[in-house]
């Protein structure tokens, strides 16, 4: 298959994550015989010192002519040491999910057998966690009117959806329920938000379509306890934008690393993959950042375009290297391997493999 792919590595460890996940899909490429190509692209705030922008046009027009986008890390010390600025290189990855309509993000969220010691859950809690957020991504308090009142004491962000918007994103999520374990958990807050509300009936009414799928609707501070007590109790979770960035955040801490869990934005028209974890500035340039979250994504991108069983291979090499232990310091505490020796160990490992694995 001939595969033109955007990379936009962005900030932090952002470049050195990508450059890994690069790797492995020049590994497929090789091993499986396809064709593809790579452009790099600038967003963030590198993009914004080249170019004053953080998302500059010729990165939005790469991105809407190539297949698909693989997205690093964003954001800087700088900024977030400034609150205030005007321009932040967060806007420049809202601006991309908006103009892309990229209105679903998928993050699988599964525990590792090998990895288990390193929840920060008791180990007969967190076995067996295999659950996927379907997150809202272009709408809600993200993307609502905003003000600030002249004497800068009065702030606003409006959260405000559309039947339309929750619909399409719900769709999505019942689909997924579907194939997997026929649950799906709506997380709202409708005993007091007039948006959560909204998607409740919406929700409600699209499960008509879906008799195979058990709708549950739990409130976020519940859903965000049981996540934490009983993870596997948990299948498909549907959620609004704020409230699917916060319960994703949590599920890091089941998994036990903020390294290892991607994602995969998908809209009618374009797709992109990106590590859920941030830009951690102070790793920048130390060779200790985890490429495996980065290599995940890679591998959505392929399971995205139906390459399933060179996704099935970067899968396997990523679970090689977590039972033999060539893992980043996040995982092990004290390691001689650093992210581009686990990037080559994972890439060199990617061949047919017959297992039919699952992130
Ligand atoms: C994420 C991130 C982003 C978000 C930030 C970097 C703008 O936290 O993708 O989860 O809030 O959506």
């Amino acid at each position: 298959m001939k595969l033109n792919i955007a990379v936009l590595g962005g900030d932090g460890i952002g470049p050195e994550v990508i450059t890994q996940a690069v790797k492995c899909l020049q590994a497929v490429e090789e091993n499986f015989g396809h064709e593809f190509t790579f452009t790099e692209g600038l967003v963030g705030a590198v993009a914004m010192e080249k170019t004053g922008s953080p998302i500059p046009k010729e990165t939005i027009e790469l991105c809407k002519k190539s297949d698909a986008t693989l997205f690093g890390a964003i954001g800087t010390l700088e900024y977030d040491n400034d609150p205030m600025a005007k321009v932040r290189p967060e806007d420049g990855l809202l601006y991309l999910r908006k103009e892309l309509d990229l209105f679903t993000n998928i993050r699988p969220i599964k525990i590792f057998p090998a990895l288990i010691n390193n929840s920060s859950l008791k180990r007969n809690i967190v076995t067996g966690t295999d659950l996927v957020i379907y997150r809202e991504l272009t709408s809600g308090m993200y993307f609502g009117e905003k003000s600030l009142s002249e004497d800068g004491t009065i702030a606003t962000d409006l959260c405000r959806y559309t039947e339309e918007e929750i619909s399409r994103v719900a769709h999505m999520a019942f689909k997924a329920a579907k194939k997997r374990k026929g649950k799906l958990t709506l997380v709202d807050k409708a005993h007091v938000l007039e948006t959560s509300r909204l998607w409740r009936k919406v929700v409600t009414k699209i499960s008509e379509s879906y008799p195979e799928v058990e709708l549950n609707c739990m409130y976020l501070e519940h859903a965000s306890m049981a996540i934490t007590m009983d993870p596997t109790s948990f299948d498909v979770i549907l959620a609004s934008n704020m409230i699917g960035d916060i319960l994703s955040a949590q599920c890091n801490v089941l998994i036990g690393s903020a390294g290892l869990l991607p994602s995969a934005s998908i809209g009618a028209e374009n797709a992109m993959f990106e590590p859920i974890h941030g830009s951690y500035p102070q790793a920048k340039g130390k060779n200790i950042a985890n490429p495996v979250a980065a290599i995940f994504s890679a591998a959505l991108l392929l399971e995205h375009f139906g390459l399933h069983e060179e996704f099935n291979a970067i899968i396997s090499a990523v679970h090689q290297s977590f039972r033999k232990k060539i893992v980043t310091i996040d995982i092990l505490g004290s390691t001689k391997y650093g992210t581009s020796s686990v990037g080559d160990f994972i890439a060199k490992n990617i061949v047919d493999a017959d297992d039919n694995l699952n992130i």
